[in-house]
Parts: C-alpha cells; sequence; structure tokens
C-alpha cells in the first residue's frame, strides 16, 4: 500500500535541507476536512531555521513542489502547505492491498512472536459471574485478539479467584444450611444464597466468623474435608463459567488462579524478607510505601495467611519465570487501581526490571438503575441472563423481519451476543456506565447488530452478482466523493489496529468498524452496484467485497461473529 505520509516526507526532505525525512513526518497532520487536503504540514517550527514567516515558507514550498504521480494538487493555505492524494492511486493502492490480504488486511508480525500475557476474566469462584465481569472478559478477549492479528503470541490466562477466607465462610454455610443436590443443580444462585445467608446470619452469631476462619485455615493445612468442599465448590463454579466463556467463543491458555500460587508464596515472603522491605506491624507484615505516597500493602496476617496482594505478587513472578513476557497485562477494574500500584511499587523494589512491564489496563464501574452492584445483598445481573435475553429478543425480531432465514437460531446467537460484546466495546473503556435492559435490547442506531447487518448486506449483494471478483478493475471508476470516503477508512484500519494495542483500547476499532459501516451505507444508497455497465459493476464489487473483508476482521478482533446472512 502507498503509504503517502512517507511520500510527503520523502517529497519535502528531497526540497528542504536539513529536514529528515522523520522530521517531516512528525510535522504532517491530517487536516479537519478533506477540502483542505488530504494531509497538511504546518510550516511553523521551520520559521525560525528559513528566517522567514511560516507563511513566504509554506507559499515557496508549495510553489516548488507542484503536483507528482501520488499528489494531484500541492498548494499552501496560510502558513500550512496542504498536499492533495491521487484519488485514483489511493483507490488502486488500497483495495490492491485489501484483495491480496483479504481478512489478514492490517495484520503484521509487530509483535515478532514475543509473549504478551492478558490476564482478563478473573471471576471469583462460588460468586455470580454478573454483568460487572463482562467488561473485564470482553476488553481483555479483545486485547488478546488485537495482539495475536499484530503478530504477539498472546497469552489468555484467567486468575480464578479461588482462594481466601471467603471459602471458610462457604464451608460453614454449607454444613449449617447446604444440601450437595440442590447445589449440583442450580450451583451459583445456591451457593450465593448460602453466602448471603452467612452474613445475615453472622451479624447475629459472632461464632460463626471464628468458625469460617477455622475452616480457611484447615484449607491452608490441606484438611481433607476442606480441600473436598473447594475442590467441588470450584468444579461447578467453573462448568458456569464455562457456559458463558463458550458463548462468547473464548478459550483460556491457563486458568492458574489464586489458589494455583498458595505454595509458591513462601519464596516470595522470604525474597521480601532478605530484601528488608517486610516490616512487623501488629504481629502482620507489611511493605511500607510511604515513601512513595501509598498507604503500606498487608502481605502476611497476624494469624499467618496471605492475601490477595501476595498471590499477584508471586503470580508475577511465576509468569516471568514461565513465560519470559514481553508485557504483562492485567484488565482489571479502575477499583484496584491502588492495588496494581502498590504490588508493582513491591516488584520494583524488589529489583525486578521486568516491573515497567506489567500493565493494568483498567475500566470503569459498571452500576445497576438500582444502585451499586452488592453480592452480599444479592443485588447483582448475570452475564449469562444478559446473554440469553440478547439472543431471545434477537429471536423475536428475526421472526418478525425474516422467518425464513437460515440457520436462525445460530444467527440469533452470534447477533445477540454480539450486541452485548459491541456495546461493551463502544465507548472508551475508562468510563463508568449504568447498566440498562433497556439499551441493551435495543438495536437502534450504532450497534453490532448495524455493523453485522452491513456485512451480511455486502455479503449478500456479492451472492446477487455471481460474478468473480478481481482487482484487475478500472481504478478511475472509484474516484467519485462515496467510494473515495469508504477507501479511506479501508486504508486507515492498520493504524486504528495498531492505536488500539498501543493504549489497549479496543473501542477505537469498535468506532472504526462503525464508521466504515456508514460510509459504506452511504454508498451503497448513493452508488448503484449492480449496474449494466460491467466495468462500472466490477469496480463497485471489489469495493464492496474489501468492505465485506475488513468489517469482518474489525468483528473477529472485538471477539464478534460475522453472519453471511442477517
Ligand atoms: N478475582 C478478582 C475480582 O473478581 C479479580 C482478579 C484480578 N486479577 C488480579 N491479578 N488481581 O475482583
Amino acid at each position: 500500500m502507498i503509504n503517502f505520509k512517507s511520500e510527503i516526507a520523502k517529497l519535502v526532505s528531497s526540497q528542504v535541507e536539513n529536514l529528515s525525512q522523520k522530521e517531516v513526518e512528525e510535522l504532517i497532520e491530517i487536516p479537519p476536512n478533506f477540502d483542505m487536503g488530504d494531509y497538511a504540514m504546518p510550516c511553523f517550527k521551520l520559521a525560525k531555521a528559513f528566517r522567514k514567516s511560516p507563511n513566504i515558507i509554506a507559499e515557496e514550498l508549495a510553489g516548488i513542489m507542484k503536483e507528482n504521480k501520488f499528489f494531484e494538487k500541492i498548494e499552501n493555505a496560510g502558513p500550512y502547505v496542504n498536499f492533495f492524494i491521487n484519488k485514483e492511486k489511493l483507490v488502486e493502492s488500497v483495495l490492491k492491498e485489501v484483495f491480496a490480504k483479504k481478512e489478514k488486511f492490517g495484520s503484521t508480525n509487530i509483535g515478532e512472536d514475543k509473549n504478551v500475557i492478558v490476564e482478563f476474566s478473573s471471576p471469583n469462584i462460588a460468586k455470580p459471574f454478573h454483568i460487572g465481569h463482562i467488561r473485564t472478559t470482553v476488553i481483555g478477549h479483545a486485547l488478546y485478539n488485537i495482539y495475536k492479528f499484530l503478530g504477539f503470541n498472546a497469552i489468555a490466562v484467567n486468575h480464578l479467584g479461588d482462594y481466601g477466607t471467603q471459602f471458610g465462610k462457604l464451608i460453614v454455610a454449607y454444613k449449617e444450611w447446604g444440601d450437595r443436590e440442590t447445589i449440583e443443580c442450580n450451583p451459583i444462585p445456591e451457593l450465593l444464597k448460602l453466602y448471603i445467608k452467612f452474613h445475615e446470619e453472622a451479624e447475629k452469631n459472632q461464632d460463626l466468623d471464628d468458625q469460617a476462619r477455622n475452616w480457611f485455615t484447615k484449607l491452608e493445612n490441606e484438611n481433607e474435608e476442606a480441600v473436598e468442599l473447594w475442590k467441588w465448590i470450584r468444579e461447578v463454579s467453573l462448568k458456569e463459567f464455562n457456559r458463558v466463556y463458550n458463548m462468547l467463543n473464548i478459550k483460556f491458555d491457563s486458568f492458574a488462579g489464586e489458589s494455583f500460587y498458595s505454595d509458591k508464596m513462601p519464596r516470595v515472603l522470604d525474597m521480601m524478607e532478605k530484601k528488608g522491605i517486610l516490616t512487623k506491624s501488629q504481629g502482620a507484615e507489611i511493605v511500607d510505601l510511604e515513601p512513595y505516597d501509598m498507604p503500606p500493602a498487608l502481605i502476611k496476617k497476624s494469624d499467618g495467611s496471605t492475601l490477595y496482594i501476595t498471590r499477584d505478587i508471586a503470580a508475577a513472578v511465576y509468569r516471568k519465570e514461565t513465560y519470559n513476557f514481553y508485557k504483562n497485562i492485567y484488565v482489571v477494574g479502575a477499583q484496584q487501581n491502588l492495588h496494581f500500584q502498590q504490588w508493582f511499587k513491591i516488584i520494583e523494589l524488589l529489583d525486578y526490571e521486568w516491573a515497567q512491564d506489567c500493565i493494568h489496563v483498567p475500566f470503569g464501574m459498571v452500576s445497576l438503575e438500582e444502585g451499586t452492584m452488592s453480592t452480599r445483598k444479592g443485588r447483582v445481573v448475570f452475564l449469562e441472563d444478559v446473554l440469553n435475553k440478547a439472543v431471545e429478543q434477537t429471536k423475536k425480531i428475526i421472526e418478525e423481519r425474516n422467518p425464513n432465514l437460515e440457520n436462525k437460531e445460530k444467527v440469533a446467537e452470534q447477533v445477540g451476543v454480539g450486541a452485548v460484546v459491541f456495546q461493551e466495546l463502544y465507548h472508551n473503556r475508562i468510563k463508568d456506565y449504568e447498566f440498562s435492559w433497556e439499551r441493551t435490547l435495543s438495536f437502534q442506531g450504532e450497534t453490532g447488530p448495524y455493523v453485522q447487518y452491513t456485512h451480511a448486506r455486502a455479503n449478500s449483494v456479492l451472492d446477487k452478482a455471481e460474478l468473480n471478483i478481481t482487482d484487475d478493475i478500472d481504478y478511475s471508476l472509484l474516484v467519485n466523493d462515496e467510494s473515495v470516503e469508504v477507501v479511506r477508512l479501508l486504508e486507515s484500519l492498520p493504524d486504528v489496529v495498531i492505536n488500539a494495542m498501543e493504549k489497549n483500547e479496543p473501542s477505537y476499532i469498535t468506532r472504526h468498524i462503525t464508521d466504515i459501516a456508514q460510509a459504506f451505507n452511504k454508498f451503497y444508497h448513493d452508488c448503484p452496484i449492480l449496474v449494466d455497465d460491467e466495468e462500472l459493476k466490477k469496480a463497485r464489487l471489489l469495493l464492496v467485497y474489501s468492505v465485506k473483508n475488513v468489517i469482518k476482521t474489525g468483528l473477529g478482533l472485538l471477539g464478534m461473529e460475522a453472519p453471511e446472512k442477517m
């Protein structure tokens, strides 16, 4: 694909002494609208060296460069040199590349197979997999796909919350009020009931908390009954989580959760001890982080039990030793900012230079209309219910609008689940939002179904045409505004994907494929495709084919399917 920016850089640096290509590239901007050109070079920074005003420099530069084969017009507007690219060249270069690469368009090997761990989802066992987890789950999955697409060896890790004092509580509750069969029929809601009951009862009866602590200690000491119960709870929980992961098409490379690190803690504690960063405080062990303006990190309680943060430190060391990661990414809510800052600092204090490769990718909170979610109070929306309802809703719509569609059930799943995923990935991840059934189940406007439908529409035109698509076409037939607008958006997809990776922000891709869908629908509306003029038809079909491929790629990166028919 022609890189117009670097063509400008070559051109300008050949005219201006002492200005390297790279320097020019850094100056180049995209004008606010295409009437002002496709690219602009501001001349303010050159004024000093030239001892002339930016306007005069721009005028002189534009004067000597004139047009060339890549640019149909180069002219100055005040202090800017504006470049108007040769549209036919643009269209030809982009569509040929898309045609050659198809769904791989935009993928590269900049990752050089380096290991990138993407840790995401990581729910707590025996607790609901709720709407609050959807964010880490789909953002993480998208990032995993994006890193892979760019040539990294991405590793999907689910750091299950399968350890901690809450298991002591669950064991007590189960022994007091639980029934194995009832739980096996409907594990998480039943375990949740027990958990809630435990908290209600514990308010009246202090003794329960002591019992729970006891059971957790037994679990740590590998008491047979405790371990058996814990294993069973983990198993039934995972079964439920896997149902959701299957719906979302998510596969993890590792489920090494918190419990996996229980025997790896002594070594880490030992390292901290040797570094002299552990201090005793009221019988507990802490790391004092006051010099870094953070509260102390509690590493080991006075009863000897370790904590969430201790396990995170042990896990990071383990991951470095096991995967020698290039980046170690944690997709975890912004409520845990301090937690990550604290333990990243501890890794640094342990003199691990890879501390800087550990990256927390935070996201905003989801609340419910009735207030914040609370597991203890039973105020939760199950993720599985959200997905199922979205699929039901899609089925209804299909029955109304297209009852003869083949594979209705499958398409309803792809579109219903896709709608939820897309909505989740549409906004900048750091934004908080309030979950609303209404918004989730309304498919109006800029939604997943809209983009998927655009893909299916492109596909149906291609089907109807019954023509072999070729890139041997007359590109001068695609220089009208509607076509060029689409092509420009296709052209920038590779950069958008790289930006999404660098900022760990999948929403760039969501927005971009929405823009492509909108531009394509305008083209579709204004430029009839299946016309009698064979050459024109061939040319327009190549554009349709390119859009179909690029949208499919984008949806795939977000973790969504692209049904051929809708
Ligand atoms: N299980 C935790 C929770 O549900 C999230 C774990 C995040 N990952 C980590 N390495 N701390 O809040």
